[in-house]
């Protein structure tokens, strides 16, 4: 038998990154998480909140996404999908902080939205989006640069989904483009296909495909995949020329594993069950689905179903198993057969929301997200449009 003996290695960056202490400057995710957490098995930590939101009062609001577990969720003053929770954050000025329970785009997008006395702050600073990190802004500068040389920039409007930096955001807005989310993703291109002839989707291509091809009519040919790891994009300029849907290639790892596989065995197993999955799903799950939209009307379509209708449901596995629990009367299943949740969105938990609320509660602001001022202001004129969409 041998005794374990104690390492003389450091951990490396990465593992600091993983654990959420340390900063990557070219991530989308945030910095250092200062000081010590509760542990996750103190017994007081529902009612250390509960004390601790008491004690702020109306001076906090807690934005709480759909994807957010359930020890975390108890708390949010509102839950909602990205559109709704950026409207919501904009819509309370008075609360000097918005305690964002949701990824670190979201905030960022809260921060903009939000007067510059409110505070936005992330409960866990490495609550990114994997998605988000997809397209940097110097990718995306380089992409301009090809559409510029191919002689197309002038015809192409950016549409970026809010799962994007802030960096992304004001590069949309720089180059008079608008924010969508999943929930506006078909009005916010009627709107860009007004202002030009071609779209540059940004960074989920599910969601670009799906909303033209699905909702607007347009061939799957009419769309080509701009990769920024290939030189130009991996795109001729004739290819350029010929599309009217230039998608980024990012994806959300979470709703990728979800296949045309997972929804036949479904049908099979379930006769008669209806297949609802988000439109991050891959464009072969979505065509297969019988209804798809935002975690908003997975929520809505949920509620709205007849008792003793059968669902399985494409998203992340919080929202599933929550919907599930709250309509015993319906069958509701989760659509793959392993598990599937957002690590990120899991990071913040109830013991990162005590520590969050506490130190406000005592006066020292932590994990404020903080966009500058420039990039604030044109990401605000992207978001003011998505804003302002019929
Ligand atoms: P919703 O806008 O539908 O809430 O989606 C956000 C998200 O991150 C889905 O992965
Ligand atoms: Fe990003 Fe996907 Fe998580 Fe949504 S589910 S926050 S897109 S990684």
């Amino acid at each position: 038998m041998t005794t374990a003996q104690p390492l003389d290695v450091q951990p490396t960056p990465l593992a600091l990154l993983l654990l959420g202490r340390e900063a990557d400057p070219k991530s989308e995710r945030g910095v250092e998480c200062p000081g010590d957490l509760p542990s996750p098995s103190d017994p007081d930590l529902v009612e250390r909140a509960r004390a601790a939101k008491e004690k702020l009062g109306d001076k906090v609001f807690v934005l709480g996404h759909h994807y957010q577990r359930d020890e975390v969720i108890q708390f949010a003053d509102v839950t909602g999908d990205s559109f709704k929770l950026a409207r919501d954050a904009a819509a309370k000025p008075e609360a000097e902080y918005i305690v964002f329970c949701g990824v670190h785009f979201m905030a960022e997008s809260a921060d903009i939205l939000t007067t510059d006395d409110q505070k936005v702050v992330l409960p866990d600073l490495a609550a990114g989006c994997s998605m988000a990190d997809m397209a940097t802004a110097e990718q995306v500068a380089e992409c301009w640069d090809v559409l510029t040389e191919a002689g197309v920039a002038e015809q192409v409007v950016p549409v970026s989904y809010m799962n994007s930096s802030a960096d992304i955001k004001a590069f949309t807005g720089k180059h008079g483009g608008t924010i969508c989310t999943s929930s506006n993703a078909k009005r916010a291109l009627d709107w860009a296909f007004e202002q030009g002839e071609k779209v540059l989707f940004l960074p989920d291509q599910h969601l670009g495909r799906n909303t033209a091809v699905r909702d607007m009519g347009m061939s799957l040919d009419d769309c080509v995949l701009y990769n920024p790891h290939k030189p130009n994009g991996g795109l001729t300029v004739e290819e350029l020329r010929n599309a009217k849907m230039i998608l980024w290639r990012g994806h959300c790892s979470v709703h990728g594993r979800f296949s045309l596989d997972s929804v036949n065995d479904v049908r099979e197993r379930i006769p008669g069950v209806n297949v609802l999955v988000h439109p991050e799903c891959k464009h072969e799950v979505v065509a297969a689905a019988d209804y798809v939209g935002s975690t908003e009307y997975i929520i809505n379509t949920l509620d709205a179903a007849p008792a003793g209708s059968k669902w399985a449901i494409g998203t992340e596995l919080n929202l599933v198993r929550r919907v599930a629990n709250a309509h015993p009367d319906k069958e509701i299943v989760f659509l793959d057969k392993t598990v599937c949740f957002c690590s990120t969105m899991n990071r913040i938990d109830l013991p990162h929301l005590v520590w969050t609320l506490e130190s406000l509660a005592e006066g020292n602001l932590v994990n404020q997200i903080q966009v500058d001022k420039e990039t604030e202001s044109f990401a605000k004129l992207a978001l003011e449009r998505m804003l302002a969409l019929p």
